[in-house]
């Protein structure tokens, strides 16, 4: 016979009661993990439902303070805003992006003026307002071009830490912009600015419904895999975060997440800088197709999945589903 340490050790004892579970357990899903994406429309009075994202929608600037309030009342500490900018306003060299006045910083004033302690997360990319749904301006060939870029992306980052963004995440993959917006920020005052690098970023085909929720899917000519990382690559993530972390980066996203978590554990077992793990819109609308399928129980899929995210390291998670977690949790 094999000798083992039964019956001395029996692994079930710690499973024998709600009480012992909650007393070993090693992680713990808590409001404070989560940062909730917000789409903002043009409008008054506006709540536009995304056919492919069931149960999220975009609001007009007017409705952001209720929402804002909702994500305070619940606990969750920081809000990530996403524009669908009119089509009229999008164009080759994405000018909108650094107007002051625009649908993102409008909602940035409404958020910081109504509920100035819950925080406001900004993405800093093109893809909201080229013409051809890129994260940068692109060359004849269609190529995004890294460097003409980068310095806009700069602009756009000070056009939001101005309209009062407490944490600008740079979403685009260019080469070099952690940097050049670090150097930005201080020279303009913006020194508590802090930066969230979408520092692993893949070519995903995760990303539908969001593009449907910005409104640049039908816009995008091509793919993102010039500039997004190929998802064949697990240690090329870990450069890229070395790199963005080097050129000042505050945190660190992974993205998207649960289709690699193997990536979200070796950034957060390797760097000491807070790693979050971004649950994008597919993922998000895979658990409401599985549960409008009756394949899972929605809250249980959520709260397993964003458990899993702390499981492998993650500091916080950006999830659609924040405020059913939360609410979940809050009991
Ligand atoms: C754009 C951006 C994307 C997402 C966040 N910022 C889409 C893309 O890169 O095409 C995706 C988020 C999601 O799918 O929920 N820079």
């Amino acid at each position: 016979m094999v000798k083992t340490s039964f019956p001395a050790t029996r692994m079930r004892r710690c499973r024998s009661s709600a009480w012992m579970r909650n007393m070993v357990a090693e992680h713990r899903l808590h409001p404070s993990d989560l940062i909730w994406p917000l789409f903002i429309a043009e409008g008054q009075g506006e709540e536009q439902p995304i056919a492919t994202l069931p149960g999220v929608s975009r609001f007009s600037v007017d409705r952001l303070a209720e929402q804002a309030r909702q994500a305070r009342d619940l606990g969750i500490p920081c809000i990530a805003l996403f524009p669908n900018t009119p089509p009229n306003l999008r164009s080759e060299r994405a000018e909108e992006a650094l107007n002051p006045d625009n649908l993102i910083c409008r909602a940035i004033k409404t958020i910081k003026d109504s509920v100035p302690d819950v925080g406001v997360l900004t993405d800093v990319a093109l893809d909201p307002y080229t013409a051809d749904g890129h994260d940068g301006i692109t060359d004849a060939q269609g190529r995004v071009l890294n460097d003409e870029t980068k310095t806009i992306l700069v602009e756009q980052a000070l056009v939001q830490a101005g309209a009062g963004a407490d944490i600008v995440a740079p979403s685009d993959m260019m080469d070099g912009r952690v940097a050049a917006i670090r150097d930005g920020l201080e020279r303009e005052g913006h020194c508590d600015v802090a930066i969230m690098a979408y520092a692993a970023k893949y070519a995903s085909a995760f990303y539908g419904p969001f593009r449907d929720a910005v409104g640049s899917r039908g816009l995008l000519k091509g793919d993102k895999r010039g500039y997004q990382m190929d998802p064949a690559n697990g240690s090329e993530a870990l450069r890229e975060v070395a790199l963005d972390i080097a050129e000042g980066a505050d945190m660190v996203m992974v993205k998207p997440g649960l289709p690699y978590l193997d990536i979200v554990a070796r950034v957060a077992a390797e760097y000491r800088v807070p790693t979050f793990a971004y649950q994008v819109s597919g993922e998000y609308a895979m658990i409401e197709a599985a549960a409008a399928a009756g394949a899972g129980e929605r809250d249980a899929l959520v709260l397993e999945t964003l458990l899993s995210f702390k499981r492998a390291g993650a500091r916080g998670v950006l999830t659609y589903h924040a405020p059913l977690a939360a609410r979940l949790i809050n009991g």
